[in-house]
């Protein structure tokens, strides 16, 4: 009896535990204040808009009639997820564009067919990435496949539609990264693995990466009426962690009692990409709708210019 009795008793204080912690998480989630703001007439790119917080950001924008462009490696999945959209929403102005940020050769292809193709470029978001794949992989480029996905594709991308974006006005770029990147470090001789690979860490070191570009690149576009800054999403519900088994169990578990719907955590993308709030606002690190003081590995502009010039060789963005 006893032991039926403190059994109760544990999945008692369990639950309550867990109900406690999910109320904090919905009190303290901020939702974007962007009722009043309407997005018509402009262009906008999501990366790997085909899933996850990407896909939520699509219809979330979709939502302020804003022209959406989802740039994704799967164009198959990429009009699923479009077509599911505009069912969802009856609003029908998006389209789908090949683009595997692993390649550059991709990534050459995709900005020359949408300068083609489309009249303006008014925001950026970079929120395509992946995590962990479980063992070291060399891209067509001669770069490590999580870094190049993470950091030197949309390094490339982004600079090369500067010049377009510049000439439809003010426009906003916008990098999704993560608190993880508190366990990242940039090492030099280690960029693309030469010395030694951990699955894990390589993606703290990416995200530090993006946080790092968003400073240097903010510095560099001073004047010309761009903005760009960065965001960790929160804890998110999304394929994210699927890449290996032993994650999928946590994301499972942990998912499905705390984690964010991906409506939720697309809302500081929303945020910074819609909000008349962040007009001007440049290289900040957003959480939550807020702006956050990153820690002091983020905000080494020393190391922000350095990983810019070897990521201008590394590209091919200069020779
Ligand atoms: N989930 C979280 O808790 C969390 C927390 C912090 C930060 N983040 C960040 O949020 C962003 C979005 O991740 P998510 O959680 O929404 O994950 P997700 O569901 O896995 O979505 C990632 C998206 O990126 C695309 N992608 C992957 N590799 C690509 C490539 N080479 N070229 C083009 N697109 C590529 C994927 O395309 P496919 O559909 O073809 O695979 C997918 O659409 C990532 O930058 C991630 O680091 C997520
Ligand atoms: C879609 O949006 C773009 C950019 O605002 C606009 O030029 C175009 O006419 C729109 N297309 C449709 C079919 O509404
Ligand atoms: C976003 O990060 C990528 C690489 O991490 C960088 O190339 C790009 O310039 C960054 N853009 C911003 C907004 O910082």
């Amino acid at each position: 009896m006893v032991f039926i009795d403190n059994i109760t008793t544990i999945l008692g204080v369990t639950v309550f535990v867990i109900l406690v912690i999910r109320l904090y998480i919905k009190i303290t989630q901020r939702f974007a204040p962007v009722e009043n703001c309407a997005m018509e007439g402009r262009t906008i790119i999501v990366t790997g808009g085909s899933n996850g917080i990407g896909k939520a950001t699509v219809k979330l924008l979709a939502a302020k009639r804003a022209r959406v462009v989802i740039a994704c490696r799967n164009v198959e999945k990429g009009a699923a997820t479009r077509d599911e959209i505009i069912a969802a929403t009856g609003y029908a102005n998006i389209s789908v564009k090949k683009l595997d940020l692993s390649s550059l050769r991709s990534i050459r292809n995709f900005v020359n067919e949408f300068k083609q193709e489309e009249h303006r470029l008014d925001v950026l978001i970079n929120n395509a990435g992946i995590l962990a794949p479980a063992r070291k992989t060399i891209t067509e480029d001669g770069l490590e496949l999580t870094y190049a996905t993470n950091h030197f594709g949309p390094f490339l991308l982004t600079n090369l539609l500067l010049d377009f974006m510049k000439q439809s006005g003010p426009g906003r770029i916008i990098n999704v990264t993560s608190v993880v990147y508190a366990m990242g470090n940039i090492d030099f001789d280690n960029l693309c693995a030469e010395r030694s690979y951990s699955s894990y860490t390589i993606y703290g070191h990416t995200k530090l990466a993006n946080i790092l570009f968003t400073r240097e690149l903010s510095k560099r576009l001073e004047g010309t009426g761009i903005t760009v800054n960065c965001l960790h999403p929160g804890t998110v519900r999304t394929s994210l962690l699927n890449y290996r088994p032993e994650l999928k169990i946590i994301s499972f578990i942990f998912g499905s009692l705390f984690w964010k719907d991906p409506e939720v955590g697309a809302q500081t993308s929303l945020y910074l990409a819609v909000s008349g709030e962040v007009n001007g606002v440049t290289g900040q690190y957003f959480d939550n709708c807020r702006p956050v003081v990153p820690s002091a590995k983020a905000r080494d502009d020393g190391v922000a210019r350095k990983l810019w010039e070897v990521s201008e060789k590394l590209t091919g963005l200069i020779q």
